[in-house]
């Protein structure tokens, strides 16, 4: 396997971060390029990131200089990751694209444009073929992907089985979401310290709308959306990594049992799991039978922070059954998930 030169943009922040500690000891991935704000760059990054992962900084990467994030800076790298702020992710994302870079974006900015790729690789490997419709580039070399928003993963994931066997038609949820979410410095400790925060803005509408493209069909080079509907209340909990979420969904047809759904949960097994791709869980969901599970503190690390946890299955009194799916919000939400998205993309070919 060749292995490739990766940009980091928005390097400094939350999710950049976690970028560098997951691609410190990567097998294909070796950074060779860190983009900030002008705020940043010129700056060794050790002194421009406020670095709050629980590792040290890398010595080869905190020695590095911070560049801006012009695509005109950034010529020596194979494709780039984004955990750019939203601000400016739209303009910045669009030029390294046009560039011939290949963005693998974090933000939400062009989840639901209709040839990017909205991508969780074990639920719609299928949709990479977007790509080839995009015009970002003169000569399609340079292309944009994109993960969810961090709830939306434990969700698709779990949705992915129930619509395949028995369709889903609703979906009622109420997420519990870690303060890392909020990036850094993030919520301010006097408002979440001891309490629970009903409201998290701009994230109901993205959780309500995400999954009917993930879970849609690819028709004549477009995504066709699935057509159920979602209705979710976001809160933010005082819990530092993993992102809880109480689940009820109606199905289109009835499970014989709910020891059915379990087995079809616990036996599922993902379309890209035999590709070997470094990121990728063994398991990517697992059913827990302890009614006390999954708990952020306990389970989010689970298989490297790339496993949906899920539990209390049960058959619900309004709709159908009804389940807790639980996932670290800044690896397999985020970072994690980007990073796992661009090893498809090395095995597909996208990236040569
Ligand atoms: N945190 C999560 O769990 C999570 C999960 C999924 C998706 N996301 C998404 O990922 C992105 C990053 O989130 P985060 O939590 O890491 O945010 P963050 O900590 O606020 O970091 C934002 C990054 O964007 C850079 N930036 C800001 N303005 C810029 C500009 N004008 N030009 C170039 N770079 C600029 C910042 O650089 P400076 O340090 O120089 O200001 C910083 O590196 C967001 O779009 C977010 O919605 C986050």
């Amino acid at each position: 396997m060749s292995t490739f030169k990766a940009g980091i943009l928005g390097a400094t922040g939350a999710v950049g971060q976690k970028f560098i500690r997951l691609l410190e000891n990567h097998p294909w991935f070796t950074i060779k390029a860190l983009g900030a704000s002008d705020r940043s760059a010129g700056r060794p990054y050790s002194e421009a990131a406020n670095w709050i992962e629980s590792s040290p900084v890398p010595q080869t990467i905190g020695r590095m200089e911070v560049r801006s994030c012009r695509a005109a800076d950034f010529g020596d790298v194979d494709f780039v990751f984004s955990g750019l702020d939203s601000s400016v992710a739209t303009e910045i994302e669009a030029e390294f694209a046009a560039a011939g870079i290949p963005v693998i974006s974090n933000a939400k900015n062009y989840r639901t444009h209709p040839t990017v790729p909205l991508l969780v690789p074990e639920v719609n490997p299928d949709h990479l073929s977007l790509i080839e419709s995009q015009t970002f580039s003169a000569d399609g070399t340079g292309w944009i992907v994109t993960n969810p928003n961090c709830v939306v993963v434990p969700l698709v994931t779990t949705l992915k089985p129930l619509a395949d066997a028995y369709g889903v038609e609703s979906v009622i949820l109420t997420s519990l979401q870690a303060i890392s979410g909020a990036g850094y410095p993030g919520v301010p400790s006097l408002d979440i310290l001891g309490n629970v925060i009903p409201y998290i803005g701009d994230e109901e509408p993205k959780v309500e709308a995400e999954p009917l493209k993930l879970l849609g069909t690819l028709e004549n080079g477009i995504v066709k959306e699935a057509s159920f509907s979602v209705h979710a209340t976001a809160t933010r909990v005082p819990v530092m990594n993993g992102h809880l979420l109480s689940v009820t969904v109606g199905l289109g047809s009835a499970p014989a049992s709910i020891d059915e759904v379990a087995d079809l949960l616990s036996s599922w097994k993902s379309p890209v799991s035999e590709l070997d791709l470094p990121s990728a869980p063994e398991f990517p969901m697992h059913l827990y039978q302890d009614q006390r599970y999954p708990q952020p503190r306990l389970h989010a690390d689970s298989e490297g922070g790339m496993q949906t946890a899920v539990g209390r299955l049960r058959k619900a009194g309004v709709l159908d059954i009804s389940y807790v799916a639980m996932a670290h919000n800044t690896v397999r939400g985020a970072a994690g998930g980007a990073i796992l998205n661009a090893e498809l993309l090395v095995k597909k070919g996208y990236i040569q």
